[in-house]
């Protein structure tokens, strides 16, 4: 028998509804939460996603801003722009697309944007906020991970998650939400001694370590939960997750594919974050 397949397009697609409906209330109070996008250089990767987050903003009735700047753009010129994005009082939301060129320090950047406007959870008050459970705004694909998990109907309470990778981007992050859902949890990383046995006793189990197929059967326990965060591209230029689906499918419960299962989630979450930061910006969250 084969596993549930976690559909995370058609969950983007839900949550999206959602956001829009929200997004129409507010319009009636004149009031529209607004994205800044920065982009520095041509990074092909980042192209995409920058014209992807632009087409969600425009498809949910956002105001949005894409600023594209010159490879050799200064790192003086990147901090006067984001201290102006800070200030403006119609963006609620400021996303730097990463990597930046190497002449730029990433950290200074990251630190210089505004706590309530950092909708990428990236800066260090975010971060230091989700450790000790306070408010914050939740880095996304670790925020669209948990969400899927919870879209099963699989309760996380109690339960053993095992998450493999430990960048601060998703694997730290997830480990920590997973906590905060009052899941047991233990993070492999490439050090691990013994991996296949620790993750042969998730209950959930996360992977982002960015090594295509990686993840076989012989990982996994019978009807755990797998979630694959990894975007590997093959030589033959097909998408491949961490996980090797097709074998792992015949043992699992409830899976993402790749495509189509966490990749949706990550702007989706992006454009619940904005929400959330321009609704907070007028005292409604
Ligand atoms: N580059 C790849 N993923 C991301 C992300 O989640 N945020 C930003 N800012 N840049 C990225």
């Amino acid at each position: 028998m084969s596993a549930p397949i976690i559909d995370g397009k058609q969950i983007s697609k839900d949550i999206r509804a959602g956001i829009q409906q929200e997004v129409v209330r507010l319009k009636e109070h004149n009031f529209q939460p607004g994205l800044a996008v920065v982009l520095v250089g041509e990074d092909p990767a980042s192209q995409v996603y920058v014209r992807n987050k632009e087409k969600a903003c425009h498809d949910l009735g956002y105001y949005s801003e894409v600023h594209r700047l010159a490879a050799d753009t200064s790192q003086e010129a990147l901090l006067e722009l984001v201290d102006k994005l800070n200030h403006q009082s119609n963006i609620h939301g400021i996303l730097v697309q990463l990597p930046l060129p190497k002449h730029i320090h990433e950290k200074a950047v990251i630190d210089a944007i505004a706590v309530e406007k950092d909708v990428d959870g990236f800066h260090p008050v975010n971060v230091g906020n989700l450790v000790i459970g306070d408010d914050s705004l939740l880095p996304c694909t670790p925020a669209g991970v948990i969400e899927l998990i919870k879209r099963t109907g699989v309760e996380i309470a109690g339960k053993h998650a095992v998450v493999i990778g430990r960048s601060n981007i998703v694997g730290k992050p997830v480990s920590l939400l997973l906590q905060r859902e009052n899941a047991t949890v233990t993070m492999c990383h490439s050090r691990t001694a013994n991996m296949a046995e620790l993750s042969r006793q998730a209950d959930i189990l996360v992977v982002a370590i960015g090594k295509a197929n990686f993840i076989d059967a012989s990982f996994v326990k019978p009807g755990a939960v797998v979630i694959d965060v990894g975007m590997n591209r093959l030589e033959s230029g097909k998408l491949a997750g961490d996980v090797d689906f097709e074998s792992v499918k015949q043992v699992s419960g409830p899976i993402t594919p790749v495509p189509g299962g966490v990749g949706p989630m990550t702007i989706t979450m992006l454009m619940q974050n904005t929400l959330v930061a321009a609704k907070r910006s007028h005292g409604l969250a």
